[in-house]
Parts: structure tokens; C-alpha cells; sequence
């Protein structure tokens, strides 16, 4: 039975001096039975948001990772840096892969760093509007799995408990989110794409999340779907109203997995 897992990305919000209080907050108001709940603050934000959730059983990630373990990157973060701070971390979200021109080898590279460091991955993968209007977007969502996880072994990430998240270009921070069925029908490629390049029956272990304007209107839609393991949720996991409907809504999830699993 795979885990439902809410993971809130908050990208680049909330400062060292709010974001406890917010992440306090959401725990407060997120106690569901059976629901993974994540927070990947700021990096400057993770202290206090992991001081915050002490008492709490929410889980604590960054949003990127360097692929080095030390040296002369300025400005970056090492997976030692955050030994302490985070247990998971967010790799390959499609805002870096555009802003920092993160290609699937680098991710690749980053994706070592956290399996070797204890890092829980969450590898983002998704297609921009045009490549999905063309037609490709499992294509593209393939060659990113493809490329990401060239030289890794399975059950390594298996053990490091990988999931994958599944986020439409298009569809993050425009309100324009898609259908719980071609999300649905991405999340059946992606696995076949791991059975494929060597999972075998491991890929149906692995959670796949939906990320791209997810809401607790919409979440359902998701939800509904056996193949979708939860959400990856940026703008609505900054308010708590939101984050409460989500967590709600997955635990009736998580509910009906766990008693179909008898
Ligand atoms: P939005 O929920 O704001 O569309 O962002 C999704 C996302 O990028 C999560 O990583």
C-alpha cells in the first residue's frame, strides 16, 4: 500500500520570522489520521519551521540541494548543511530547471547527493504547454525520468523512499490545473516508464504526487484517482484554510487505502 503524502512547497515566501507561526499553524490544523505531511520552507526558513513542528509529526524539506558536497559555489547549499534542518528535499523542480538551468544530469547528480546524505527525494518531472498540445508530454515526462535516474539503482532509491511528482509546467501557479484524468494517465506512464528502464514491479511502489495549482476544491479530482499518491502544493500551502481541506481530503484517501488493504 502506497503512503498519501501532501508535501507544501513554499518556494520562495514567508521569511525566518513568520514561517514557524504558519508552519505551526498548518500542523495544528493538518492532524489527519494516515497522511505524510511535508513542509519545504526557505532555506533560511528551516529552523525555525523545524523548531516550530518539534511536537508535531510533519516532516521538514528543502526545496533543492547542490550536487557537490563543499567548495567554492557561492551562494549555495550543500546536503551536509542540512543535516539536522531537513529530512526531505524537493529536486528538479520545473522553477530551477527554468531559472537555474537545471538539466536532467545535474538532478541526476543532486539525486546522489541526497540518497548518500538521507535526504528524501521528491523529483519533479512535467511538460510545458506546448510540448503537451503537441502531444508529448509523456515523452517528455520519460526522457526527464530517464535522464534524472540514468545510474541509480532502483532499490536504492526505493529504500530512500524516492517519490516522484508529477507537475505540468502549465499548470503551476496559473490556476489552471489538470484533469484528475490526464494527471491520472501520467502517473500510469510514469510508472510504466520505470518498469521499463529496469523497476520491474518496484515502480508500483513508488508514490507519484500531482503538483500545478492544486487547491482543497480541486484535490478530489486527484484523490479520486488510484494512481495519484497525494500533492505537491504551492500557492495553496501558504494558507491554512487550504492546507486543512487538502490534509482533510487525503485522509479519507488514505482511509479507504488502508481498509481496502484490510
Ligand atoms: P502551485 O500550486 O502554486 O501551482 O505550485 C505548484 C508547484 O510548483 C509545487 O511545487
Amino acid at each position: 500500500m502506497r503512503p498519501v503524502i501532501i508535501a507544501a512547497n513554499w518556494k520562495m515566501n514567508t521569511t525566518p520570522g513568520d514561517a514557524g507561526a504558519l508552519a505551526r499553524t498548518i500542523a495544528e490544523r493538518t492532524r489527519e489520521p494516515g497522511v505524510v505531511r511535508v513542509i519545504c520552507p526557505p532555506y533560511v526558513c528551516l529552523a525555525a519551521v523545524r523548531d516550530a513542528l518539534e511536537q508535531e509529526d510533519v516532516a521538514v524539506g528543502a526545496q533543492n540541494v547542490h550536487h557537490e558536497l563543499a567548495g567554492a559555489y557561492t551562494g549555495e547549499v550543500s546536503a551536509s548543511m542540512l543535516a539536522g534542518l531537513a529530512t526531505w528535499v524537493i529536486l528538479g523542480h520545473s522553477e530551477r530547471r527554468r531559472d537555474a538551468g537545471e538539466s536532467d544530469a545535474l538532478i541526476g547528480r543532486k539525486l546522489g547527493r541526497a540518497l548518500a546524505s538521507g535526504l528524501r527525494p521528491i523529483l519533479c518531472v512535467g511538460e510545458q504547454l506546448a510540448e503537451r498540445e503537441a502531444g508529448r508530454a509523456a515523452r517528455v515526462v520519460a526522457d526527464q525520468l530517464a535522464g534524472c535516474l540514468a545510474g541509480h539503482d532502483p532499490a536504492a532509491l526505493m529504500a530512500a523512499g524516492l517519490v516522484i511528482a508529477y507537475e505540468p509546467v502549465w499548470a503551476i501557479g496559473t490556476g489552471r490545473n489538470a484533469s484528475g484524468a490526464d494527471a491520472a494517465a501520467m502517473t500510469d506512464d510514469i510508472r510504466a516508464t520505470l518498469r521499463a528502464g529496469g523497476w520491474g514491479s518496484l515502480a508500483d511502489g513508488v508514490p507519484v504526487l500531482y503538483g500545478g495549482s492544486a487547491t482543497a476544491a480541486n484535490i478530489g479530482e486527484f484523490l479520486a484517482q488510484p494512481g495519484i499518491d497525494g500533492a505537491l502544493v504551492g500557492g495553496a500551502s501558504l494558507k491554512a484554510d487550504e492546507m486543512a481541506g487538502i490534509v482533510a481530503r487525503a485522509a479519507v484517501t488514505a482511509a479507504a487505502r488502508a481498509a481496502a488493504a484490510g
